[in-house]
């Protein structure tokens, strides 16, 4: 096993309030002084979707990189691409402290963050500064929490990042924004689907269009997914992230902090989150890409959902405990996997394995 500088580290890590951590840690990758793995150059890994070439399907989930401060050193530590945010509009707070809560014998994390961001100036001023040529990043768009008018933010968002970012995520399924998961509902999501998509295009007149993805809950009843299908195809977006964090608490949660109010994410999430992927990529008729989310700790936890119907895979809460270098361990796994497996491109283990 390569020597992992986060082993040392996490006793230390771990004494510390976990906002002051991950503050930390962005302002040591933005120092420059997290040491980058060795590259993990694998064809097997490659993945050509929507005109682009990922190196790796593992990326980085939004959440981490709120901010647009760290993707290029995420992009170095072996992520094959980064999704920056949520970014809401206009700078706001989010909510009061504390709001991010790990649950270490879970190896979960719970969060009620509420959308604090600096808001779309402070990340396109960072983006235009970007070298494209570096890697993907992706944009994940909210709103703030006094805009009543949700599609309009998301159709700022599309104006503020449609040049800027290689795709764009609307994100309708945080738990801790008032009223956010309502817009999963057919009418509203079609609204908000079709004004942002309107927006984009406009936007991107003179150049290329990034394709725009919806980002959903894990906690969906089998309605929900059956419209949130439909309407996903009908308005001709490019893509679905599944899943965000649950308001649900599974039975085996031994942590106390457990009862705290937020979203669950980390390895209790993996197994609902990784359902609700095979029913989507079902209902889906395997014609739109997914994007798996949700407790991928390793290299096998990506496979599985690639298999479930994944093109690409993210993951955030796993690098809590094992440390950004996590990205190239994931990336060797499922290297060994997949040509263990018999498969030469991640592509052709797409949806091998139906719910
Ligand atoms: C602290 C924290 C903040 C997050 N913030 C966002 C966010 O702003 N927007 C979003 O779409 N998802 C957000 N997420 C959800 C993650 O992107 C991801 O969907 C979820 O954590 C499940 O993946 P994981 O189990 O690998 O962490 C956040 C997750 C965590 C732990």
């Amino acid at each position: 096993m390569p020597f992992d500088p986060y082993r040392l580290l996490w006793p230390f890590v771990r004494v510390l309030d976990p906002e002051t951590a991950h503050g930390l840690a962005i302002r040591a990758l933005e120092a420059g002084v997290v040491p980058a793995p060795a590259r993990v150059d694998e064809d097997v890994l490659t993945v050509r979707l929507w005109d682009m070439t990922f190196p790796s399907p593992v990326g980085l989930a939004a959440g981490f990189d709120k901010d647009a401060r760290v993707h290029a050193q995420m992009l170095r530590q072996g992520f094959g691409f980064v999704e920056i945010g949520s970014v809401t509009p206009r700078p706001q707070p989010g909510n009061a402290k504390p709001r991010l809560f790990r649950l270490e014998e879970d190896q979960a994390v719970i969060n009620r963050m509420g959308f604090n961001s600096e808001g779309h100036e402070a990340s396109v001023r960072r983006l235009e500064r970007r070298d494209r040529s570096k890697g993907i990043v992706g944009v994940n768009l909210g709103k703030n929490k006094e805009t009543e008018d949700a599609a309009a933010d998301y159709e700022l968002g599309a104006w503020a990042f449609g040049r800027l970012a290689d795709f764009l995520v609307v994100n309708v399924s945080s738990p801790n924004t008032p009223g956010l998961r309502a817009l999963q509902g057919p009418e509203p999501l079609r609204a908000l689907l079709t004004r942002t998509r309107r927006a984009l295009e406009e936007a991107t007149r003179s150049t290329r269009t990034p394709p725009l993805l919806l980002k959903i809950a894990p906690d969906l009843t089998d309605e929900d997914k059956a419209d949130i299908a439909q309407v996903s195809l009908e308005t001709g977006i490019d893509g679905v992230i599944v899943a965000n964090t649950t308001i649900t608490r599974p039975q085996s949660l031994q942590n106390p902090y457990k009862r705290e109010t937020g979203g669950l994410s980390g390895r209790p999430l993996f197994e609902a989150s990784t359902r609700v992927l095979g029913e989507m990529y079902v209902a889906t008729g395997g014609d739109l890409p997914l994007i798996g989310v949700g407790g991928i700790e390793d290299g096998q936890g990506a496979y599985q959902k690639i298999l479930a119907g994944a093109s690409l895979v993210e993951l955030y809460s796993a690098m809590v405990y094992q440390g950004p270098g996590l990205a190239a361990r994931v990336n060797r796994e499922l290297a060994d996997i997949l040509r263990g497996e018999g498969f030469t491109s991640v592509l052709d283990a797409v949806g091998q394995k139906r719910p």
